[in-house]
């Protein structure tokens, strides 16, 4: 089967897109695969964008920015550091984590910038298309991606990542500054549940289900898919809906 993998870049306008001109204006040769969305700075990138990507059947997507302590808005890349390393981990439970990176290139380097677009785009044809694009897995990939796309768009997570820099250098509200390894851990738990939360609500989007259903469809205990559905009804995202054979079923109240 003839397969070019589509690439989409995301590049800073002052070192990333430079070093590409550059690498234009010097008749560098790499692979023609890539189509390039201009930003500001790499920090602008909202890993929702990302996730649209993705839905739409691109098979790789690029990351570039300015190298670390070169942003021209000082901390966009360390922002876009803990973005894309959160959005990572949700797309490593879904074996998507590879189709994703995020680098470095300043405005000198446009040798390195075609050797980074050639290695992933060997990178993406050795992996071989999006399953998005297998009738097989469509359905089934597309529901994963929704379900990271809504922890992603949940205040929890964003808080986290919003956070995080101040949290280990300056501290809490209550002036406790917590270790980088200590706040990961945490992060890890949170991104974890979140993504089994979303789960939970997309399963009983339009249909109400008990917590041993759920618990068989989404392979979690059911102790713990309880703890999730209390959670969620705390937070107003899901209700009871009626009672069948002893089990109370719930219904997710979300709006979308
Ligand atoms: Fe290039 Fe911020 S301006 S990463």
């Amino acid at each position: 089967m003839d397969y070019e993998p589509k690439i989409l870049g995301f590049l800073c306008n002052w070192c990333s897109y430079a070093g590409a001109d550059l690498a234009g204006v010097s008749r560098i040769q790499y692979a023609p695969n890539l189509r390039v969305i201009r930003v500001m700075c790499s920090g602008r990138i909202d890993p929702i964008f990302i996730l649209e990507g993705f839905l739409k059947g691109i098979d790789g997507i690029m990351v570039l920015g300015c190298h670390l302590g070169d942003c021209h808005y000082i901390n966009g890349n360390y922002e876009a550091e803990i973005k894309i390393g959160v959005l990572n981990k949700l797309l490593k439970l879904i074996g998507f984590s590879e189709r994703l990176i995020l680098d470095w290139v300043s405005a000198s380097e446009g040798n390195r910038f075609a050797q980074v677009v050639n290695e992933f785009t060997e990178k993406i044809r050795d992996l071989g298309p999006s399953p998005i694009k297998d009738k097989k897995y469509k359905i089934n990939i597309t529901d994963e991606l929704n379900v990271i796309k809504s922890a992603l768009s949940d205040i929890r997570l964003r808080v986290f990542i919003g956070r995080k820099r101040s949290i280990i250098t300056e501290g809490n509200v209550y002036g406790e500054v917590i270790s980088e390894e200590e706040f990961d851990k945490i992060l890890d738990q949170a991104i974890y549940d979140e993504y089994i939360r979303n789960k939970i609500l997309l399963k009983i989007k339009n249909k109400s289900k008990s917590v041993p259903e759920i618990s068989k469809e989404i392979r979690v205990e059911p102790n713990r898919v309880l703890e999730h559905i209390i959670c969620l009804k705390s937070r107003g995202l899901v209700d009871f809906d009626k009672i069948i054979d002893i089990y109370p079923k719930f219904i997710s109240i979300k709006e979308e």
